[in-house]
């Protein structure tokens, strides 16, 4: 008995030492290693404790893509990477050239333009929370991505990363990207903020552009990204506005980001956009990347000293011309994004490649390939056995998602669209190939090659004489060309050169179709192109870059097992003419100065205003069924200024099978005291409806969908008198409107 007693006496004592070891350490335990603390109680506690050199060591780069933590207190560096259609693969501590990993293969998610297309929050969400597990996986803490720069000129090279002209749709489907991103534990940064329209000069141009346009058309998508997706950081874009770059520019930073939006996150230089170290400290900018340093980082190690916001930043704090308030505010932000990220414990594991996100990919690109012309039935195509397909076209057989810039990636697999087509086809069915057309034979980007040969020794003459001998035996005919990555086409750094389509291509195509009318045309691409053979061609897709999953994505579509339900995110115009900027001859590759002048009138505000009927529209995109719409009814036809009205419409799917369609709604102000577009997109629903269904969609409208940004009132203004609500499936093809006045 003794011994035992002993013996608990003994256990007795060890349990009650480690006890109050534990709470020793509990109470040892600092503050911002606490998780179960809040997050300003951290980074306050975290900021007491650094040196003047650790405050200043965080607030630049590092490497290439990585930027350094406070080591002597446990927080670690923080790990960026691009892209908005997922994750870059790695590269050279500080070179842009690979580090020859063999596990950092990923899965390309559709380009950006495409999931705009969707029109849907739905996958807006799936899409984040994807490419968020594959960055979380990759242990990366801030994705360098999405990019909401507004769809100002078709010539713009970045245009395919962006999500349209419209900025009600592009601030609707930023949002749930963000938000689901970031539950990884992984951080976006909204680019390229802002007025980052052009990438002609686009590390010296200044945007001059009138507040009213600032407000109503180029700043939305940001504020939405900021106030409603809770971004914790944003990436500050090359060019300038009022004379200063605007990854250190007083009034959108300081002014608009962070005092007017409430914007706690870090301000993260674009690669090389930061230019002036004074301008640096004062004007918002909070963390340093990419600055060229006369070569010094070239594998020097005191590279990285020579940013603006580092030795020289010392400097001055150390002889009191930078102010330590301004210092803290920098690095109470910079430590909220680690807080948020790589410090943080319960972070998920990611996953890379997963069969779930393959699937991701393939939905995204199903529900965003859009349909533009389909008469005659053409397609889907059927799968009738003894069938012969022919396929034409590079684009159908090149891969998409190497090159174009920063987005460039290394997949561990891309589904090209003959080989979707072929897979889909089924037994039976023959499908064949020809070229078409020599594009551009490269493929590799950053030292990331795509392996393929596309040597081609036939002329441009015997390609389409090839082509078209097949096309007059085939059952049906699929031109598949469109744009690539390649300079000028759809790639960062350059825009392009015109609204043509490049490499012959219309020739092929005309030809193609008189050889057999049987001829469905895809157009992969990030832009507008013009289609001088529109009236000859009976089936029009627009197949965007759709990634890893292309080749399935656009198989489910041609045969049918997919209804299309995307619907355009920009204005496909006639001619390069007819968009305000090139009409105006406002938008020049040439000059430092980008004039806006075509003002809020951008892209459908644009056509609708001078009544010029576009190629294809704003929100168009056809179905394999048809959708009737009933009158619409509103709630009241007086709705009080702070009050609301619904509107409602019935839709009903008259056709045979079931799809999806995507129900706008536009406002115009009849009495307005200033000039306002025609309409605005201010609302839309995408319902799936079976054959013979009706389902109602109701709308509810409030004063801020009906405002106006007023320069002279310095604000958003709503003015009393007649509104107009339009619904439709496009902004060129209403259904219905009704009126209501604001009293
Ligand atoms: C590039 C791009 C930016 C990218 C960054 C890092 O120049 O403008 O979008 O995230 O540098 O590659």
């Amino acid at each position: 008995m003794k011994r035992t007693a002993a013996i608990c006496a003994i256990v007795a004592t060890i349990l009650s030492a480690l006890s109050c070891g534990q709470a020793a350490r509990k109470a040892e335990t600092p503050v911002y290693l606490d998780e179960s603390r809040p997050i300003e109680e951290r980074v306050e506690d975290a900021l007491s404790r650094m040196t003047l050199e650790e405050k200043v060591k965080i607030l630049h780069a590092q490497s290439k893509f990585s930027s350094a933590g406070v080591p002597r207190l446990g927080i670690p560096d923080l790990w960026t990477t691009d892209g908005p259609h997922g994750i870059r693969p790695e590269v050279l501590w500080d070179e842009w050239n690979q580090a020859g990993w063999t596990n950092d293969s990923c899965v390309a998610f559709p380009a950006l333009t495409c999931l705009a297309a969707t029109w849907s929050e739905e996958m807006s969400a799936l899409y984040g929370k994807s490419i968020g597990e594959e960055a979380r996986y990759r242990e990366k803490d801030v994705l360098l991505g999405p990019g909401v720069n507004i769809y100002r000129t078709p010539l713009n090279g970045r245009n395919f990363e962006y999500m349209g002209e419209d900025p009600y749709l592009a601030s609707k489907m930023v949002v749930p990207y963000i938000q689901e991103v970031q539950k990884n534990g992984v951080a976006v940064c909204v680019k390229h903020f802002a007025l980052n329209n052009q990438e002609s000069l686009r590390h010296e141009y200044d945007a001059v552009i009138d507040d009213r346009t600032l407000n109503e058309i180029y700043l939305p998508a940001f504020k939405a990204a900021v106030q409603e997706g809770g971004a914790w950081s944003i990436m500050g874009a090359y060019n300038l506005y009022k004379g200063q770059h605007l990854c250190h520019n007083q009034y959108i930073l300081n002014d608009i980001l962070k005092k007017e939006w409430g914007f706690d996150g870090a301000v993260i230089s674009d690669w090389g956009g930061c230019h002036d170290t004074d301008e640096a400290i004062t004007n918002g900018l909070d963390l340093e990347f990419g600055t060229w340093t006369d070569g010094l980082t070239m594998g020097a190690t005191n590279g990285y000293d020579a940013y603006h916001l580092a030795d020289s930043y010392l400097e001055r704090l150390r002889d009191g011309r930078a102010s330590e308030d301004v210092l803290n505010d920098k690095v109470r932000r910079v430590l909220r994004l680690n807080f948020r990220t790589a410090m943080r414990k319960d972070k998920p594991n990611g996953s890379l490649c997963s069969p779930e996100h393959y699937d991701a990919a393939r939905k995204i690109a199903d529900e965003g390939i859009v349909l533009l012309k389909n008469e005659g039935n053409i397609l889907p195509i059927s799968r009738k056995a003894g069938s012969r397909i022919l396929v034409v076209g590079e684009n159908a057989l090149k891969m998409m998602t190497v090159g174009g810039g920063s987005s460039s990636l290394k997949v561990q697999r891309e589904i090209l669209p003959l080989d979707g087509i072929r897979a889909a086809a089924g037994e039976g069915v023959t499908v064949d190939y020809e070229r078409g057309y020599v594009g551009d034979v490269s493929g590799s980007y950053n030292g990331v090659v795509t392996g393929q040969d596309l040597s081609e020794s036939r002329s441009a003459e015997e390609l389409i004489n090839d082509a078209c001998k097949k096309a007059a035996e085939a059952d049906a005919v699929i031109f598949i060309g469109g744009l690539n990555k390649s300079r000028h086409q759809d790639c960062e750094d350059s825009d392009r050169l015109g609204l043509g389509l490049p490499y012959g291509q219309n020739a092929v195509i005309e030809a193609l179709a008189k050889a057999n009318p049987n001829l469905a045309v895809v157009i992969i691409s990030g832009n507008a192109v013009a289609m001088p053979w529109v009236d000859n061609v009976n089936a029009i897709v627009e197949a965007w870059y759709c990634g890893s999953q292309s080749g399935i994505a656009l198989a489910d579509v041609i045969f049918g097992d997919v209804n299309p339900s995307g619907k355009l995110p920009m204005t496909f115009p006639v001619k390069l003419e007819d968009n305000g900027a090139h009409h105006l001859g406002a938008y020049n590759p040439e000059s430092r100065t980008a004039n806006y002048s075509e003002g809020i009138f951008v892209g459908y505000r644009w056509a609708q205003k001078q009544d010029i009927r576009p190629l294809f529209a704003f929100g168009h995109g056809l179905s394999y069924t048809s959708f009737g719409y009933s009158e619409a009814s509103v709630s009241k036809t007086k709705m009080a200024a702070d009050g609301t009205v619904t509107v409602s419409v019935n839709v009903t799917n008259t056709g045979d099978r079931e799809g999806k369609e995507i129900v706008q709604l536009y406002i115009g102000d009849d009495e307005a005291s200033v000039e306002r577009p025609v309409m605005e997109l201010k609302s839309f629903r995408k319902v799936s409806i079976k054959p013979g269904e009706t389902v109602k969609v109701s709308f509810e409208v409030n004063a801020d969908m009906l405002k106006y940004y007023s320069e002279e009132n310095g604000g958003w203004t709503l003015e009393k008198g007649v509104f107009t609500a339009y619904i439709g499936a496009a902004s060129d093809d209403i259904r219905t409107s009704v009126k209501f006045s604001v009293r």
